[in-house]
């Protein structure tokens, strides 16, 4: 995910981008059990965004960048913002 432009940052678009990608796989994708996604160790804006919704350290390593995971049935779609 990236929000392009740094004068765009900082403005929620990544919480609100976040949240909409969550809600849309939900709602496409009931039978999904996990998101997951990868993040450099070092990116300490995303991976705080990504841990406040529920995202999770697998421990894996994928080129370079740390796999988080969130495991769908334990956030109900209130806890998203919908
Ligand atoms: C990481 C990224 C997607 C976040 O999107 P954003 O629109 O800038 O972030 P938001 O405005 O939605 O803020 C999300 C949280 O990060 C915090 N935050 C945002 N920019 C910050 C900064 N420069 N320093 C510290 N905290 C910051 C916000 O305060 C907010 O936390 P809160 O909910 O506790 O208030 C965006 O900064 C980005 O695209 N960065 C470059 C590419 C990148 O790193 N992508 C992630 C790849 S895994």
């Amino acid at each position: 995910m990236k929000v392009d432009l740094k004068k765009y940052q900082g403005k929620g678009y990544g919480k609100l981008a976040l949240i909409e990608m969550i809600k849309w796989i939900k709602d496409k994708f009931p039978q999904c059990e996990e998101v997951r996604l990868t993040v450099f160790p070092d990116n300490y804006v995303a991976r705080k965004l990504y841990k406040s919704y529920g995202f999770v350290a697998t421990g894996q390593i994928f080129g370079g960048e740390e796999v988080f995971k969130l495991v769908l049935s334990k956030i109900p779609l209130q806890d998203i913002g919908d």
